[in-house]
């Protein structure tokens, strides 16, 4: 049975921030993961995905990183959007040429989602669902953003080891399994698990 309550249940409300919400934005050692290797928790999603019928699918990844997840899956899906907040991911991103790949240099939380992107996801990767989470409203939004552009039976794909990282340790936006699985008493959503620790959250409205 999901619980009632939730870590973050004691994080700020609204941050007030509407324009630039999110934490880290301006500190590249935490969003840009161009030198970086894949990590642990990308990985197993992606492992996750070579699993599932992939032909046709269109995907968004939302912290594009390295762009080593559309090297390695760009090849078999119809198309994968990304979402950066660093000007050196999405400039690697778009150096590789891959003619289905498309990288925004767009915030997660923010109103211009809504304006920006057009297509509609099967999958949505996010490996660090709560990691820069400013507060309750902004990670709402990033929820409804996401739902927003799932096609029917999409999924939101994230990871353990990924949620269990946030900006400055902050406990409060550690989220596990039974937290997603609360938010499903606020949103029309159920949450499944793919393996021990790579999570589905499906939109059931
Ligand atoms: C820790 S890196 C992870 C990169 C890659 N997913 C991996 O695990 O190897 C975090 C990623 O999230 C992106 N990011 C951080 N805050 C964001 C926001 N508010 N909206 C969109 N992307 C954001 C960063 O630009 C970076 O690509």
């Amino acid at each position: 049975m999901s619980k009632l309550t939730s870590r973050y249940d004691g994080c700020t409300e609204v941050c007030g921030r509407l324009e630039h919400p999110g934490l880290a934005l301006h500190m590249p050692t935490w969003v840009d993961h161009t030198r970086d290797d894949t990590t642990v928790d990308q990985q197993r999603i992606e492992d996750a995905l070579e699993r599932m019928d992939l032909d046709g699918r269109r995907i968004l990844h939302v912290g594009v990183g390295n762009s080593g997840f559309a090297r390695r899956f760009a090849g078999r899906l119809h198309l994968i959007d990304g979402l950066t907040v660093s000007e050196r991911e999405k400039a690697l991103a778009d150096s590789l040429h891959i003619a289905n790949y498309t990288v925004y240099l767009l915030n997660k939380y923010g109103r211009e989602f809504l304006v920006k992107i057009e297509n509609r996801y099967d999958f949505i990767i996010d490996n660090n669902l709560a990691s820069f989470a400013c507060c309750k409203y902004h990670f709402y939004r990033m929820l409804d953003n996401y739902l927003w552009c799932l096609r029917p039976d999409g999924s939101i794909l994230t990871d353990q080891q990924g949620m269990d990282w946030t900006v400055e340790d902050d406990p409060r936006w550690q989220l596990c399994y039974e937290d997603l699985e609360a938010l499903a008493g606020r949103f029309p959503i159920a949450v499944t698990k793919v393996t021990d620790t790579v999570y589905r959250i499906r939109g059931t409205s």
